[in-house]
């Protein structure tokens, strides 16, 4: 037995683990949780502190090592004990038919049970467990080399880095991210003007091979298993597998049955053709498989493919209309982006009319004329997109068109700058684009107005009510009442909501501001660094940039925005009206301004790392206070560089003195 101190700190380490692993489970996997994310936050925070102070008690399986290790400069090769194939794909009824006759002859059976499930739209990967603790993790690659990509797969919150059974074994499943997710991380990329992925099967794929594990961890990567590599389990069907793999704890897409023959698979195909619209994920099919697993083995392989299973695949969904017009919209930026008006069709499960056609450079390329009949389909079952022209079907009434020299909304001259492909109006007080900025500001994700949509936006510029946000929080119900659709009952609904969102964190108020490449997670980030507007809008590219995530491009247009003559009117109405500038402390920040609470500090001398203003930044945002002069209330004086006689007077009064070394030290807590 060796110190007993050490084995109590080991104990509460395991407990702390096992509680972690099971509440993640619980949130991640079942959508379950038992506590809230405070909670959960103190336990995982409790456990870092733990490793930090016992880094020999570091333990790579604990749930703290989900963050992400440093980057790698290339993947190296794993090779797999057991091939990854393929599956044959059917394309109608009659070749699953087909496949049936096959596996029956095959089988000398006359009637075979079949599971099916969804067939996943992500990336194969194939995890490896030893004695239930996850060692290691691969792509599919050529089916028999892929890349080890365990330091990503770790920071896949549903992957069980521990099995509550300690077994050996390989399991194979997709790695993907849903609809929503896929959207918002676009989003997120189009505010940072970075490229966009063209459907969640491009995003999951491209974050798994991610060489950095960090970026690879702030994915919203999710996994579906389905299925076995190397093991030595003895299940007797398909079924009992994906039973007892989720009750080991992996996520197990639950809509599989089990099929009596190829009607009733057929049948579960027909199901889901629609169905799948509703899943928040993609799917492209159906996989059948023979559900005895002694079956399947004595089926084999060919050389690409298991003769056991076969994957129906939904037609794409590919569909041609005409092109009745195009049209342009200057957004909030000014960019003016041309915009495709289709004759309606019907695509995964909507109507569709409009697909955006980008900019000048992606008509050239696909060469979309006014009146063509082109092919549509929706990239990741949610983005229309215009796939191609059929020139065959053109009538020579098309009509070419051309991107506007002047903006349709203000008439001043439309240029192309340096290396961009959009258009813009580089007019900033271009209405359409003021209405933009509006429509931006009020949105649910920004300061949340209900009923300032659009249309209504659109009207009170119109009406000269309202030239910029700042103008929102003066309207009055009088000047409502009358205007089209505003009835007295939505005016003062519309002045309530106003008013109400004044009291927006400034998180919220950074983002609907709109400014370049500013999109709600930077917002977040500069609100919580500097909490007040006024500090934030004084702040530097390098104080800016100072925030880990913060490059240099937004650091430059928060600047940028912040020196234009137009914007400091705006912010003195929105204050003048009582908006809201502070971010309230997070509870992490909150929890650190608890430290120095009723503590008063001076400061003499200059310091190395610090300025005096961050010092006493540092000093209030844990809840201490500053003062100028030393009295006997001063519980610390911080002596730097030249301190001066207020040394000499902290030391008459027994006032405890700190250099910067002892600063820092306090500062922490
Ligand atoms: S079983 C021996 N089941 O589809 C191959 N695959 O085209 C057994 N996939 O590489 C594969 N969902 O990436 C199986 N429920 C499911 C699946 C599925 C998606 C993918 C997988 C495989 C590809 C085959």
């Amino acid at each position: 037995m060796g110190n007993p101190d050490l084995e109590k700190v080991k104990e509460r380490m395991r407990t702390l683990r096992r509680e972690i692993d099971e509440h993640n489970y619980r949130y991640h996997v079942l959508d379950q949780p038992l506590i809230d994310d405070q909670t959960f936050d103190h336990l995982m925070r409790e456990l870092q502190e733990l490793e930090q102070t016992y880094p020999e008690l570091q333990d790579p399986d604990s749930p703290t090592m989900r963050v992400g290790g440093e980057p790698l400069s290339a993947f190296e090769p794993l090779d797999h004990k057991v091939a990854m194939l393929g599956l044959d794909n059917a394309f109608n009824e009659q070749e699953l038919h087909d496949f049936d006759a096959r596996v029956r002859r095959l089988s000398g059976l006359e009637s075979l049970e079949y599971l099916c499930e969804l067939k996943m739209d992500g990336l194969a990967v194939s995890l490896q467990y030893e004695e239930g603790v996850f060692m290691r993790g691969a792509t599919r690659g050529d089916g028999y080399t892929g890349e080890d990509i365990t330091q990503n797969l770790r920071t896949i919150r549903q992957i069980p880095l521990q099995l509550p059974e300690p077994v050996t074994l390989e399991v194979r499943g997709e790695v993907y991210i849903n609809k929503a997710a896929f959207e918002q991380l676009n989003r997120q990329r189009e505010d940072q003007g970075l490229p966009l992925f063209a459907n969640p099967r491009n995003a999951a794929a491209g974050s798994v091979r991610q060489l950095d594990p960090r970026l690879a961890g702030a994915r919203p990567l999710r996994i579906f298993v389905y299925g076995l590599g190397e093991h030595s389990l003895n299940k007797s069907t398909q079924k009992e597998l994906l039973d007892y793999l989720h009750k080991l704890h992996f996520p197990v897409n639950a809509n599989y049955e089990v099929c009596s023959g190829p009607g009733e698979a057929w049948d579960y195909c027909l199901k889901w053709q629609d169905k799948r619209y509703e899943l928040p994920y993609e799917t492209d099919g159906v996989v059948i498989k023979v559900n005895r697993l002694n079956l399947q083995q004595s089926l084999g392989f060919t050389a690409r493919s298991p003769r056991w299973a076969i994957a129906f695949k939904y037609p794409p969904e590919e569909k041609n209309t005409r092109v009745i017009d195009i049209r342009v919209n200057v957004g909030r930026t000014g960019a003016i982006t041309p915009v495709a008006i289709l004759e309606p069709v019907t695509l995964s499960g909507t109507t569709v009319q409009r697909a955006s056609l980008h900019n000048e450079d992606f008509i050239d390329a696909k060469d979309i004329m006014i009146g063509d009949i082109v092919s549509v389909h929706k990239a990741g079952e949610i983005i229309p997109e215009i796939l191609g022209v059929l020139k065959e079907k053109r009538t020579g009434e098309e009509r070419a068109f051309t991107m506007p020299r002047s903006c349709p909304s203000c008439g001043s001259e439309t240029h192309r700058l340096g290396g961009e492909a959009a258009l813009r109006c580089l007019n900033p007080t271009c209405p359409a684009q003021l209405v933009e900025k509006l429509v931006h500001f009020a949105s649910r994700r920004a300061m949340d107005i209900e009923g300032l949509g659009p249309a209504v936006a659109e009207m009170l510029f119109r009406e000269g009510l309202v030239k910029d946000v700042g103008d929102l929080y003066y309207l009055r119900p009088e000047q409502l009442v009358g205007l089209e659709r505003m009835a007295e009952k939505s005016a003062a609904n519309l002045i309530e909501a106003i008013r109400k969102s004044r009291e927006n964190p400034l998180r919220r108020l950074m983002f609907g501001l709109g400014i370049n490449f500013v999109g709600e997670k930077a917002a977040r980030l500069f609100a919580e660094k500097f909490g007040h507007l006024d500090l934030l809008r004084q702040a530097s590219e390098e104080e800016l940039t100072a925030i880990p995530e913060i490059g240099p491009k937004i650091a430059e247009a928060v600047v940028s925005f912040f020196g234009m003559p137009e914007t400091g009117p705006v912010l003195d109405k929105l204050k003048q009206a009582g908006v809201n500038f502070y971010e309230p402390a997070s509870s992490e920040q909150a929890e650190a301004a608890a430290i120095l609470a009723g503590k008063t500090f001076v400061f003499s001398g200059a310091l190395e790392e610090f300025t005096r203003d961050q010092a006493a930044d540092l000093v209030e945002e844990r809840g201490g206070k500053v003062a100028s002069s030393v009295s006997k209330k001063t519980d610390y004086l911080v002596a730097g560089e030249d301190p001066g006689s207020k040394l000499e007077k902290a030391r008459n009064l027994g006032v405890e003195i700190l250099d910067e070394t002892g600063f820092k030290e306090v500062l922490k807590g």
